[in-house]
């Protein structure tokens, strides 16, 4: 029998209890994974940095960046600057590897790291590709952070306790419709 299967004294396999310790672990270190990786086709890329109505010269935010496919299209197109943070090492470094490629090391900086644990205050476009509860973890954050006037725009999941300004629809890989919702954070934003 291996030593890892014994039961320990309140009947837990020594295993699992290893496993659950290294998981804290990484968990404190790292932070906690909200969401899987998902692309977001880039027709609806198209369509949500169009909702976000940016401006030459702002700051959009992607959190949980993928592959870096916001950042690179909204520099792009609307000469913004970028900041995308990832918390998958290899995603992180795939991103800032094509970053590299297009020549784009100036515009775009990508943060290996949790979301959860940044100051997202400079920016002045967010764009999130979370889940519903994921928003709803996101939201308080999101309240402190950001200043009056940010827009907000999440691709298929609404954010829980905000009203949306506008909302459009985009195919997703799948050929199904998917909603983009625009929020702005309001004048009246009660920073804690
Ligand atoms: C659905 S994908 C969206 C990827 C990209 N934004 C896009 O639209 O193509 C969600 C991403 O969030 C990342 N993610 C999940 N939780 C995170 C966290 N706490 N901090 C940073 N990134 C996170 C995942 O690794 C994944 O790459």
């Amino acid at each position: 029998m291996f030593a890892s299967s014994r039961i320990t004294a309140k009947g837990i396999p020594l295993a699992a209890l290893l496993v659950s310790f290294s998981c804290v672990g990484f968990a404190q270190q790292y932070g906690k994974k909200f969401a899987p990786y998902v692309v977001t086709p880039e027709h609806a890329v198209d369509r949500m940095l169009e909702l976000a109505n940016l401006k030459p010269g702002e700051t959009l935010f992607d959190l949980g960046c993928g592959d870096g496919r916001i950042l690179i299209t909204a520099v792009q197109k609307y000469r913004v600057k970028a900041v995308g943070i990832e918390i998958s090492d290899h995603l992180a470094r795939s991103a800032a590897e094509k970053v590299k490629k297009e020549g784009l090391q100036d515009q775009i900086k990508i943060i290996h790291g949790d979301f959860m644990k940044q100051d997202l205050s400079s920016a002045n476009v967010v764009t999130i590709y979370l889940e519903t509860t994921a928003n709803d973890t996101l939201r308080p954050n999101l309240e402190r952070f950001l200043k009056p006037n940010t827009r907000v725009v999440s691709y298929d999941y609404p954010i829980p306790g905000w009203k949306e300004m506008g909302t459009a629809e985009a195919k997703g890989s799948h050929g199904f419709s998917h909603t983009i919702y625009l929020y702005q954070v309001p004048d009246s934003i009660n920073k804690k």
